[in-house]
Parts: structure tokens; sequence; C-alpha cells
């Protein structure tokens, strides 16, 4: 491993805004985020009280460097955000900019997304940001996109009735996707554009500020698609299990329009 990478590593060891792999804090947020402004240092996980959030919080899914995370808490300072990625070194950016700038209501976890619930309670979460997630193309890695229905379960577990979802894609394919899955399972679209930086869009009432922040990944166009797809949803009814199949058969149907997978995988290096 790099010698810059052990530093970024060490480096959010020492970080009151990262967690790694924390353990017994669903329910416990409100209180951490109290701990993070007064400028706790070593806040003791253990003794934080669980308790009602007494403000909405926002959570970024696979946020790499946690453009969203920072770029949201910026703006709306009475609302707390968390950044949730593998990669150390890419949340070691958000979490250096965040402390950087006195941002004390943006914080980190770093752990795997497949175990996103043991980190909240229920209802404990308000909306969820995922932004240009690997769009998994293949077939056989569809449950792997993160809006496949069996992830969506995952957040209803911690998600408000109600809550809202938002993906920002370069990939046409899983915002199609994303799409459909929305369609199948009845869920309420609040927004959707396969171009959100179109003049159409941007001047019409749908458009709001909080679209524009980019982040890494989407100054890179992998997709090639040169278009920004969004979509917000409701995850506002059950997903029955008994759809899956028919999703499946639904998503073999689409044409893979885009060499995303292969293209992300040259350039790895490049973007680490
Ligand atoms: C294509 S990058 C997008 C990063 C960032 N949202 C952006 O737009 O620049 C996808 C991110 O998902 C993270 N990721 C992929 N699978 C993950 C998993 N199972 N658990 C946690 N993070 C994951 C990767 O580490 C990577 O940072």
């Amino acid at each position: 491993m790099g010698q810059k990478k052990l530093i970024k590593f060490a480096a959010i060891k020492e970080y009151e805004n990262v967690l790694e792999y924390p353990q017994g804090m669903p329910g416990k947020w409100n209180a951490f985020f109290q701990e993070l402004e007064k400028e706790t240092t070593n806040i003791a996980l253990d003794n934080l009280a669980i308790a009602q959030p007494s403000k909405p919080l926002v959570l970024e899914l696979a946020c790499g460097r946690g453009e969203y995370a920072v770029g949201l808490g910026r703006k709306y300072a009475n609302q707390n955000f968390i950044g949730l990625d593998l990669k150390g070194n890419r949340i070691w950016k958000g979490a250096s900019i965040a402390n950087r700038d006195g941002l004390k209501n943006v914080a980190f976890i770093r752990t795997q997304i497949d175990q996103v619930t043991q980190y909240f309670a229920k209802d404990e979460v308000n909306e969820i940001w995922i932004t240009f997630p690997d769009p998994q193309l293949r077939l056989s890695k569809a449950k792997k996109r993160l809006t496949h229905p069996k992830f969506l379960r995952l957040y209803q577990q911690f998600l408000q009735p109600n809550g809202i979802v938002h993906l920002k894609t370069d990939s046409p394919n899983l915002f199609l996707f994303t799409k459909t899955v929305v369609e199948l399972y009845g869920l309420t679209t609040i927004t959707a554009t396969d171009n959100l930086y179109s003049t159409e869009f941007m001047q019409s009432d749908k458009w709001e500020d909080r679209y524009a922040i980019k982040t890494y990944y989407e100054g890179l166009n992998i997709a090639s698609s040169n278009r920004i797809h969004y979509i917000q949803f409701k995850l506002d009814k059950e997903l029955p299990i008994e759809l899956d199949e028919k999703l499946k058969e639904i998503i073999a149907e689409f044409e893979v329009t885009e060499t995303h997978e292969s293209l992300a995988r040259n350039g790895k290096q490049a973007m680490e």
C-alpha cells in the first residue's frame, strides 16, 4: 500500500468525524453530533444517549470523497449529514475538508453498505443520497445495484416512512433500472430527469441548487453519456419479494449501452 494511503488511514483514525465500523450507534447520532458541535475529543460512543433526532439526518451512500455530505452540510446548517464508504483514503478527503471548514454537522462512517442497517435505528434517517455508484451493468450483478429492491429493503429499516432517496448518475442503464424499480413496486417519483443540467430542467420549477453539487466521479464521465441523470423518489411502499422475479425478467430485456465497468477498471489506478 502506498505511503500516502497509509498517512490518510492513520489520519482518519484520529478524526472525531470519522467512525470506522462503529458498534452500538443506532439511535445515538443526535447525541454524537451534539458532541461534535461541542468539539469534544475522544467522543465515548458507549456513553452517548439514545434519543429522537432533533435535526434531520441525511445519509450519502458510496460517498467516496463525500462531496454531497460536505456540500449539503455547508448549505443546511440545521441538518446532520453522514457519508458512508468503504475506502478510508476517499473518506479522508471529505472529512479533512469538514474539519478544516468547521462543519460540525458532517461525519463519515467507514464500512460496507451491505452492513448499513447496523448503524441506524428505525426512522432515524430522513433522506438518502446515492451519488454515482458503480452501475453494475452485468445482469448477474443486478443485485449489487444500490437501488435494487434488495438494498431498498435495507434502507427501509431505518428511513422514515415516506423517506426520500436521491440517485445521481451518469449511467443511463442504472437510471432506467431505477425508474423500472420505482414503477414496478409502485413507489412515488418526485423528480426524474435524464438531463439534469439541460436548460429546460434548470429553468423549470423542479430545479434546486443542491442538484448542482459536483462529485469527483461526476467529473469523470465514465459512462460517456455526457448527461447527468437524476431521480428522487419516496420509499413509501412495501417491496414484495414476489416482484423480484418480474424485475429480473424485465431487466433481462434491457439493452446495455455502456462500457462503464471496463473503463472504470482501466482508469482505476488514475482515480485512486
Ligand atoms: C464510483 S465511486 C463514487 C464515489 C462518489 N459518490 C463520487 O460520485 O465521486 C463508488 C464508491 O462506492 C464505494 N463502494 C462500492 N462498494 C461499496 C460497498 N459495498 N460498501 C461501501 N462503499 C462501497 C467505493 O469505495 C467508491 O468510493
